[in-house]
């Protein structure tokens, strides 16, 4: 239903810095892991986050549900900001917010059998009307998975059927907002097609909203309506999904799609490849400026000391860059000896 407010989450300067070390060898430091994101999701969307490993991807998704406490800013859920709930009441939100992990073994108790794993949330928020087995194996099945199953262990299921259970569970609250870390991250080639099109037919069919973190911009790409690509603790370009894709605005975007192989062989042997260099630089110590301009092959001295803001360039297309609108943004002197490099 259209309301008033589109967005069902809203993000204002969202910020998770941890305090790591400060013992008696060692100073006390701060990672930024997520550094001032403001960003909205809208209500049946799914929102893809992609970004290389390390980037602040799964700490903003658990900053959202409180899973990690953001240090700042704001999370505002139903016009509630849920940064700032107490935690009980946290807790009881909890309901309309869950999530789905990337090891679907780790993230279940090897202990408990499928049927407690999945009735565990509903008996916390009290909703077994009725049988609590029967709920249980309604979704089992929802998910795919035989109802005879209910009294096995994590272990006598594949990584994909561990998947589901974890799904299962994520869906025995009936939640509006599901962010997914990595779900399919870790299952085979041939079973990730699986879960994917499971999350989209729920997705239809419980009008959830989704927040899509992936490293594999196939998937992401599959799957999600906008995409906001992450950099170290920041989002650095937000558009349509087709958008992002037929016309990266970003260098960092640029190389990370470029890094992606296309099926088709005549294609991918002329594709042109960004190549970065360097690693992802530490957040404890992020650039000043803009974060990416150590490794941007379009860098200049003004990149090294400017902020940029996240501004839209073109209708619902959005980039943090202040060369984004030079005619032609050569590249600098300084790239050219060694910053970053571009092969064709
Ligand atoms: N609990 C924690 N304590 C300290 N640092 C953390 C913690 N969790 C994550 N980090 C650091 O925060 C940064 C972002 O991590 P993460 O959100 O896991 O990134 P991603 O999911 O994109 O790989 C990394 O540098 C990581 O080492
Ligand atoms: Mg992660």
């Amino acid at each position: 239903m259209e309301t008033k407010d589109n967005n069902l989450i809203s993000l204002q300067g969202l910020e998770v810095y941890y305090r790591i070390g400060g013992g008696i060898f060692s100073e006390a430091k701060t990672v930024k892991a997520v550094d001032g994101v403001t960003l909205d999701i809208r209500r049946g969307e799914t929102l893809g986050l992609v970004g290389e490993s390390g980037c602040g991807k799964s700490t903003l998704g658990k900053a959202i549900l409180r899973l990690t406490e953001p240090t700042g800013g704001k999370v505002f859920y139903n016009g509630k900001d849920l940064a700032h709930l107490p935690k009980a009441a946290m807790r009881d939100q909890r309901k309309d917010l869950q999530m789905i992990f990337q090891d679907p073994y780790a993230s279940l108790n090897p202990r408990m059998t499928v049927g407690q794993i999945i009735s565990e949330p509903i008996k916390t928020f009290g909703l077994a009307n009725g049988g609590l087995d029967e709920r249980v194996q309604e979704l089992m099945e929802t998910v795919g998975l035989s109802r005879r199953f209910i009294k096995r262990y994590p272990h006598e299921f594949s990584g994909g059927q561990r998947q589901r259970i974890g799904i299962a569970r994520a869906l025995a609250v009936d939640p509006k907002f599901i962010v997914a870390d990595e779900p399919i991250s870790a299952l085979d080639v041939s079973i990730q097609a699986q879960i994917m099109n499971l999350l989209e037919r729920l997705q239809a069919e419980k009008d959830l909203t989704y927040l899509f973190i992936s490293h594999d911009l196939r998937a992401v790409r599959h799957l999600s309506d906008r995409v906001a690509v992450m950099y170290l603790g920041k989002i650095v370009e937000l558009a349509p999904g087709k958008d992002i894709y037929a016309d990266p605005l970003m260098p960092y975007t640029q190389a990370l799609i470029s890094a992606v192989p296309v099926p088709d062989p005549e294609i991918e042997a002329t594709r042109e490849r960004i190549i970065l260099k360097g690693d992802v630089p530490s957040p404890i110590n992020p650039p000043a400026g803009c974060r990416f301009h150590t490794r941007c092959p379009y860098a200049i001295e003004a990149c090294k000391t400017t902020v940029p803001k996240l501004v839209e360039i073109k209708p619902s297309h959005f980039a943090a860059c202040i060369r984004i609108n030079d005619e032609n943004p050569d590249v600098d002197a300084n790239a050219q000896a060694g910053l970053g490099d571009i092969q064709k």
